[in-house]
Parts: structure tokens; sequence; C-alpha cells
């Protein structure tokens, strides 16, 4: 007797283990426990003031998609376009972007898309106006922001990770080889609560409209993840 009681509640602790860990059901509470505290990490990260880019920027820019995508592409930061509209990618390189995604039945509503910084880098912050006044992230930038990226990821717990350009891979993978020899090779990625994602570095789409010869292999990249998300490994 004593020992069926211990199997039933070992057995109902692997099903609930089971059961919290499967993303197919939509689970009422959990759903919106989760979604919530995205949100309202979302209002944090509207009012920080961590590093000096909170001061000049007009909107930060969480992120935006699926909450539970299985899929999140990270880019670098906020452009000129993307600090007026709040969101990722909404310039010429995200035009590019939602192409990509659409050639692999994806779309910015199915993904999740955030940056490595939030709030837009500019050259000279003193003319916020000006154009070509865009610039990367730096390191001090970058490390005061990350707390977002990584417990945004941990929130959404998506199955892979498409880091897109040299900045972004280098943030994740602490690695110094160029964009040009890491890119189309799965790494594995561990996240701030320890969980493994695979992880694809790919070009930056910026990078396709300054190079179009590299749409291809950016192509070949998409179809080796579409193919990962349909066998769902
Ligand atoms: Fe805060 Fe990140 Fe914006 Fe800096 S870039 S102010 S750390 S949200
Ligand atoms: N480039 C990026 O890396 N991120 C954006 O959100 C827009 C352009």
């Amino acid at each position: 007797m004593k020992d069926a009681r211990a199997e039933l509640r070992t057995l109902t602790a692997q099903l609930k283990r089971r059961i919290a860990s499967s993303d197919e059901l939509d689970w009422g509470h959990g759903q919106k426990r989760r979604d919530k505290t995205l949100e309202e990490l979302k209002l944090e990260v509207e009012s920080c003031q961590k590093c000096p880019l909170g001061k000049t920027r007009i909107k930060a820019v969480f992120g935006v998609g699926n909450p539970r995508a299985k899929v999140m592409f990270i880019g670098e930061g906020p452009g000129y376009f993307e600090d007026r509209k709040g969101e990722p990618f909404v310039g010429r390189a995200g035009q590019l972007l939602d192409k990509i995604l659409e050639s692999i039945g994806l779309s910015r509503q199915t993904v999740y898309i955030a940056n490595t910084v939030k709030c837009h880098p500019m050259k000279n912050p003193k003319t916020p106006d000006a154009r070509s006044n865009d610039r990367p992230p730096i390191e001090e930038e970058m490390d005061a922001c990350r707390p977002y990226l990584d417990e945004q990821i941990d929130l959404i717990a998506p199955r892979f990770i498409v880091t897109l350009g040299s900045v972004s891979t280098k943030a994740m993978l602490h690695n110094e080889e160029p964009i040009s020899k890491v890119r189309g090779i799965w790494r594995e990625y561990k996240t701030a609560s320890g969980r493994l994602v695979d992880l694809l570095p790919t070009f930056h789409p910026a990078a396709l409209l300054r190079n179009p010869d590299l749409k291809k292999l950016v192509w070949m990249d998409m179809k080796n993840l579409r193919s990962k998300l349909e066998k769902g490994v």
C-alpha cells in the first residue's frame, strides 16, 4: 500500500513536470501569469535609466512577437525608426527581415524579436533628428542592458535563437571569430536559468542591404532553421 502511494506520487510529479514543460498546451492561468511577467519586464525597461542611452531615447524598444515563440531573433539595437515607433526592426533592415521570415512561413507575430540593447545608440546624441546617426551599442551599454535580454529569453523560453549579425552573436557566444565564419553553425546556448537552447548565428539584414550576395547564405540558414522547426528537435 505504501509502495503504491509512493509510486502514485512519483507518477503525479512526473506528469506535472511534463505538463509544465509542454508548450503545445495552452495553459490557462500559467500562460496569463507568464505573459504578465513579460509585460512587467517591459514596464521596467520603459522607465530604465541604467545606462546613458536611457536619457536620449524617445521610446524604449522592448521586443515584439509571440510571448511563447519557438524561435527568438536577436538584433543589435534600435535605430532611428525603432526609437520613434518603440518596435524593433521597422526600418529598411526590418522590412527585409519581414521578407526573410515570410520566406520560411514565419512572421513578426509568430516569432519573437528583440535586441541586445533596448534604447537607441546614437553617434551624436545632440542631434537626435539627424539621419545616419545610428551606431552599434558599446560593451558597457550591452552589459547594463543584458539582464533584460536574459530575463526575456527565460520568460519566452524559445527552442531556438537566431542571432542577427556580429554584435548580437558576440554578445551571446563571447566568441571572437568573424560572423562570416560562425554563421550557419548551430551552437548550444545556456540561458541565465540554465536551459539549453540551440542558437544559430546569421548575417544581419542590414548587411544584406549592403551586400546582396549574402542573401543566399541567409536563405540557407533559414531553410536550416525551418527544417529544425519542422522536426521539433
Ligand atoms: Fe536601460 Fe537598456 Fe535602455 Fe540602457 S539601453 S537605459 S540599460 S533599457
Ligand atoms: N537593427 C537592429 O539590430 N535592430 C533593430 O531593431 C533595428 C535595426
